[in-house]
């Protein structure tokens, strides 16, 4: 990694406006420029870009940063490629990586491990190429799978030899410790300095993120005797591999350059899937998908997630909870269900080895909504042949359609479920309403739920965002407020917002003043930078600071103390803190004497 000074330099070199210019066409709009958003569809231009502040923020999506962030996410690079893009752009010759405090070490870590992870995927692919005969076991037992030479090559399979110190011992040269950091080796806990390999005996998918690098493993478990082992032996949580924010395939996804990725649940379905011509395949790591993997397909240009999970209660339970956060993520959502119409599989595997590629392709295309997939469960539920059955069965889904913000969708569920239920349009249209809170002639109004939810407390995120915007951009403000002990970092309630706290406390005692692009490259993931990007779009111009200062403040300390209050169940403890609430409110934060 570079010196922030650098990263700084080559930023301030690339003006955001010229950059995103480039890709976006952009037009001037109250002090901002406006533009249709590269990463998100949209009709009306919500993309903005502050050319004094040098960041971009899409007041659609939310994606928002500095230069730097926008050239990574339209080209796909990492950071650092991204930055030699910028340089180049500029004929900035960059130094050669100087040392820096321990943000270097960490990267140095990482790079090890990677490094590390690299040698161990090549000897356990070579291991499983040689003659021994758990290796010709273990080709035995992928040819009857199905799996060929070429998708062993195509996912670097590989095996573990049985010794127990059989990776160790072919990279001599690596410290142990490394090696353990690295997931790749365990301390004996008996006998301390006794390291021995973390995988043996076990079929290895070298896991790569989609930079390329081998992040880390899962090992299949081949002997079916013996003690109970898990099937499936992953990395732990190493300083390179968090399997909540890693998708197995990943790498080859993102060359399909597909707009549709379909989701699994198995290494095996991946590469089922890649047999049959679906390279745009990735698997969950044996956990729920969550926020960062959604992140990450939108990274690889993903606009549908087609989730074709187990169909057991748990994969059912799975598609449940991935389909909002896919939703939330602006992606359209399919669910496949391989076991319907008693096909007789059990995951998409399965369902390959059984009726082939061309039943899979049709049944693919029929993949329902997950609209419809949420009904369909729903009905399933409900005996459909008694008015209580229907009735009951019509509020269940009421409720899933009030999620859906477009009218049209919207009027084609009711009427489907008008039909099956015998229940008038009107009526189902009216639950509807009363779900979303406006009577039948307003529908337009509050368009979901989860957004109803969200502007309950609007006015206090919008008076955080207004109080950091503030303090970070008026070194007096933030003196005022840190003398007076208002308000701790801590109390901002996320990471983010305590960390931009801290920092307009820190550097306004020091009397420096970042630029905002340069205070959002402190923060390394992608929803944090857009957090950033937020407050920063957030500022407004005040004739009073003071009182500005002062009524934001006592807006976010009113919220900070009733939901304090909220925890509390004894009285006398509220009474208590009712009183502490007069004497803290009554408080203002002076900025004349300091
Ligand atoms: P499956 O048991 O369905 O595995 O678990 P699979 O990939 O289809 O393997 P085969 O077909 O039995 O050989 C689905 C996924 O859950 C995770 C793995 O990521 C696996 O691919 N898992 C499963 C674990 O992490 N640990 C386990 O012990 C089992
Ligand atoms: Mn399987």
């Amino acid at each position: 990694m570079y010196p922030q000074e650098i990263i700084s330099d080559v930023r301030a070199l690339n003006d955001i406006l010229d950059v995103v210019s480039t890709y976006v066409q952009m037009q001037p709009r109250s002090g901002n420029h406006f533009g249709r958003c590269p990463f998100h569809q949209e009709k009306t231009p919500s993309f903005s870009v502050n050319q004094d502040k040098q960041i971009f923020y899409c007041f659609g999506c939310g994606a928002g940063g500095n230069v730097l962030n926008f050239v990574m996410r339209i080209e796909n690079m990492d950071f650092l490629t991204a930055l030699k893009f910028l340089a180049d752009r500029v004929n900035f010759t960059l130094p050669d990586k100087k040392n820096n405090p321990s943000a270097v070490r960490q990267a140095a870590q990482r790079e090890l491990s990677a490094e590390l992870n690299k040698k161990a995927a090549l000897f356990y692919y070579e291991y499983l190429h040689s003659e021994n005969d758990d290796a010709m076991d273990t080709r035995d037992y992928l040819e009857a799978r199905g799996v060929d030479a070429k998708l062993i090559k195509r996912f670097g399979l590989g095996l573990s030899p049985p010794e127990w110190d059989g990776l160790i011992k072919h990279i001599p040269d690596a410290n142990p410790a490394d090696l353990v950091r690295a997931g790749l080796a365990t301390e004996s806990k008996k006998k301390p300095g006794q390291y021995y390999d973390r995988f043996r005996e076990r079929l290895m998918f070298p896991i790569i993120d989609n930079r390329g690098r081998v992040v880390g493993f899962g090992g299949r478990i081949l002997k079916t005797s013996g003690e109970k082992e898990a099937k499936y032996l992953n990395t732990p949580e190493t300083n390179l591999f968090f399997k909540s924010k890693q998708l197995y395939g990943i790498n080859i996804a993102r060359k399909a350059k597909s707009p549709e990725i379909i989701i699994v649940e198995g290494y095996m379905d991946v590469l089922a899937l890649n047999k049959a011509g679906f390279a745009n395949t990735v698997g969950v790591l044996g956990t729920a998908l969550t926020e960062s993997h959604v992140m990450l397909l939108k990274q690889i240009n993903c606009k549908t997630a087609v989730l074709v999970l187990d169909s057991d209660a748990a994969g059912i339970k799975a598609a449940l909870r991935a389909i909002p956060l896919l939703v939330a993520g602006g992606l359209k959502v399919k669910v496949l269900d391989v076991s319907a119409n008693d096909s007789g599989a059990k995951d998409p595997d399965e369902f390959l080895q059984k009726h082939g590629r061309l039943a899979f392709t049709k049944v693919l295309a029929e993949a329902k909504n997950h609209i419809t997939f949420q009904l369909w469960l729903e009905k399933n539920n409900h005996d459909l042949s008694t008015t209580e059955g229907r009735i009951d069965f019509t509020t269940e889904a009421a409720k899933i359609i009030a999620t859906l913000s477009s009218d049209i969708e919207t009027d084609a569920h009711v009427k489907e479920i008008a039909q099956a239920t015998d229940i008038s349009p009107a009526a189902i249209q009216g639950e509807i309403n009363k779900l979303k809170g406006t009577s039948s002639k307003e529908i337009n109004l509050p368009r979901n739920l989860p957004l109803l939810r969200k502007t309950e407390d609007r006015g206090l995120r919008d008076a955080k965002k207004g109080l950091l915007s503030l303090v970070l951009a008026d070194s007096h403000a933030a003196k005022a407020l840190n003398k007076s002990g208002f308000i701790a970092p801590d109390e901002m309630g996320g990471h983010v917002y305590e960390k931009l706290l801290t920092l307009a406390f820190e550097n306004a005692e020091n009397n420096i003043k970042p630029a905002p692009a340069d205070i959002i490259s402190y923060f390394e993931e992608a929803e944090e930078q857009q957090q950033v990007a937020e407050v920063f779009f957030t500022s407004q111009q005040y004739s009073d600071v003071e009182k500005a200062l002062n009524d934001m403040a006592q807006i976010v300390k009113k919220a900070l103390i009733k939901s304090k209050m909220m925890q509390l169940t004894d009285l006398e403890a509220i009474k208590h803190m009712q009183i502490q609430e007069k004497s803290l409110l009554q408080q203002y934060i002076s900025m004349s004497d300091g």
